[in-house]
C-alpha cells in the first residue's frame, strides 16, 4: 500500500537527493554522492540517459502493465536491483541492513559488496529471496579470501556471484577527499560539527555502531578498525584479470556476473569464460569521469550479447522512466547504488522502501504510456538514442 502522505513529500528520487543533502552530514553526503574528478561522468550518465527517447504508440494499452521480471530463473518485483556498495554506512549507520530489509520485502535484488557493513551470513538472513554477493579482487595467498567468501556466499544461499573488474586502479572522489572521509573512517572535530546538526545520523551511529568490514572479521580477528582498514587495503590489489575469472567460474556453481564492462569485445570475453550475465557499467562515474555512460555503449553490447547471457546495466539511473530506457534499449535489468542511499538520508529507514515503490509504479506507467503490455514489448519500440555507440 502507497503510503500517501510521503509521496507529497517525496513524488520523485531527485527530491530525496535535495533532503538527503539537507539532513545528513556533510561527508556522509559527500561521501555517497560524489564521483570522480569533477563530478562530469555523474553529470554525464544523467543526460545520456535524459537524451533517450521512446515513441508511443496508443490504443493498445488500456490499464497499468505489470513489470515483474525473471532474472536467473527467479521472479522479481520488477527489473532493478540493488547495486553494490561498500561502507554505505558512512552515508548512514546501519544502511546495508535497512537496504536488504527493503529488497527483501519488494522482492527486488539486493547485492552485498565485500566490503559492506554486514557479514555474508547477516545478509542471507535478512534478504534470504533475493541476496545476490560482489566480490572485489581479493588476491593474496592464491585467492584464500576472495574463494573463500564466494564459498560462505554459497553456503549461505546467495543466488548470484558479481565480480568487479573496472577497478583496476585506486582512484580518487575529490569532495569525499575533501569533506574529511579518510579510511579507516574516523571522526575528527570538524565531522563532529556537522553530525551535531545531523541528529538522525547520530542516533543510527548509536545504535548501529561505526562502519567496519564485517565480512572481513573472521579473517582477522584481533585487528582494530585501522588495523582492519589497512588489512582489506592490502588484500584488494588491482581488479581481475579474465583469468581469474575463470578460476571463479570453476568454484561457483550459480550464475556469475562480471561488472564493469563497457566495450563488447569485453562482454564476449566474458561470455567465452561462461559468465552468465555482464553489468554494463563505469562504476556509478566513481572511477574516472572520462568513461561513457553505459547507456550509450548498451546497445551495441546486448548485439554482441544477442540473447547469450543477461545483461544488467547500472549508473546515473534515476526514475522508472530510466529503467524502462534501458530496458527498451536491450538490458534485462538495471541495478541503481546513490538512488537509495539518498532515499535513507531523506528518509532514514524508510527511504529504500519508498523509493522502490516509486520507481515501480513509475516504470509501469512509463511502460503504459509507451504503449508496451510486457517489458519485453518495450525492446520492440520506436528509439532516438543520439549518444550511442557504434563500435568499430
Ligand atoms: C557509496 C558507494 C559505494 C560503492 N561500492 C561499490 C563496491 O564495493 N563494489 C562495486 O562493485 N561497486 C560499488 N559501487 C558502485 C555501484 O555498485 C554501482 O555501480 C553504481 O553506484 C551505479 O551508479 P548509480 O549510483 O548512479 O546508480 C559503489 C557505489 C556507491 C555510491
Amino acid at each position: 500500500m502507497r503510503d500517501n502522505d510521503l509521496f507529497r513529500r517525496f513524488p520523485n528520487i531527485p527530491m530525496m537527493r535535495d533532503a538527503a543533502r539537507r539532513r545528513l552530514p556533510r561527508f556522509a553526503f559527500e561521501y555517497l554522492d560524489g564521483g570522480a574528478g569533477t563530478d562530469t561522468g555523474i553529470d554525464r550518465n544523467w543526460h545520456a540517459l535524459d537524451a533517450v527517447e521512446i515513441v508511443p504508440r496508443y490504443g493498445v494499452c488500456t490499464a497499468l502493465p505489470p513489470v515483474d521480471a525473471e532474472l536467473f530463473g527467479r521472479r522479481y518485483a520488477g527489473p532493478v536491483g540493488v547495486a553494490p556498495m561498500g561502507s554505505p554506512s558512512i552515508c548512514f549507520p546501519g544502511a546495508d541492513r535497512m537496504l536488504a530489509a527493503a529488497a527483501q520485502a519488494a522482492r527486488l535484488p539486493y547485492t552485498l559488496s565485500a566490503v559492506g557493513g554486514m557479514t555474508i551470513e547477516e545478509a542471507a538472513a535478512v534478504a534470504p529471496d533475493v541476496f545476490w554477493f560482489q566480490l572485489p579482487r581479493l588476491s593474496l595467498d592464491g585467492h584464500r579470501i576472495g574463494l573463500d567468501m564466494a564459498r560462505r556466499a554459497q553456503a549461505a544461499g546467495a543466488h548470484a556471484l558479481i565480480l568487479t573488474t573496472d577497478t583496476p586502479v585506486r582512484t580518487t572522489r575529490p569532495r569525499e577527499v575533501h569533506s574529511g572521509v579518510t579510511t579507516p573512517f574516523r571522526v575528527d572535530l570538524r565531522m563532529m560539527a556537522s553530525i551535531i546538526g545531523a541528529p538522525s545520523w547520530l542516533l543510527a551511529m548509536r545504535r548501529h555502531g561505526v562502519p567496519r568490514f564485517a565480512s572481513f572479521r573472521q579473517y582477522a580477528p584481533n585487528a582494530g578498525l585501522a588495523e582492519m582498514a589497512e588489512f582489506v587495503g592490502r588484500q584488494t590489489p588491482g581488479a581481475f584479470s579474465w583469468d581469474e575469472v575463470a578460476l571463479f567460474r570453476d568454484h561457483w556453481k550459480g550464475p556469475l556476473l562480471v561488472k564493469g564492462i563497457l566495450h563488447p569485445r569485453d562482454a564476449e570475453r566474458a561470455l567465452a569464460i561462461g559468465c552468465d550475465g555482464i553489468v554494463v557499467s563505469n562504476h556509478g562515474g566513481r572511477q574516472v569521469d572520462a568513461l561513457p555512460p553505459p547507456v550509450d555503449v548498451l546497445p551495441a553490447i546486448v548485439r554482441a550479447v544477442n540473447g547469450r547471457a543477461t545483461v544488467l546495466m547500472d549508473s546515473g539511473v534515476r526514475s522508472g522512466t530510466d529503467i524502462v530506457r534501458a530496458v527498451a534499449l536491450g538490458a534485462d535489468a538495471v541495478l541503481m547504488g546513490k538512488c537509495f542511499l539518498w532515499s535513507i538520508g531523506a528518509l532514514g529507514e524508510r527511504g529504500p522502501e519508498h523509493a522502490m515503490d516509486l520507481l515501480l509504479g513509475e516504470a509501469r506507467a512509463s511502460l503504459g504510456q509507451v504503449g508496451a503490455l510486457t517489458l519485453s514489448e518495450a525492446r520492440a519500440a520506436e528509439v532516438r538514442h543520439p549518444g550511442a555507440y557504434a563500435f568499430e
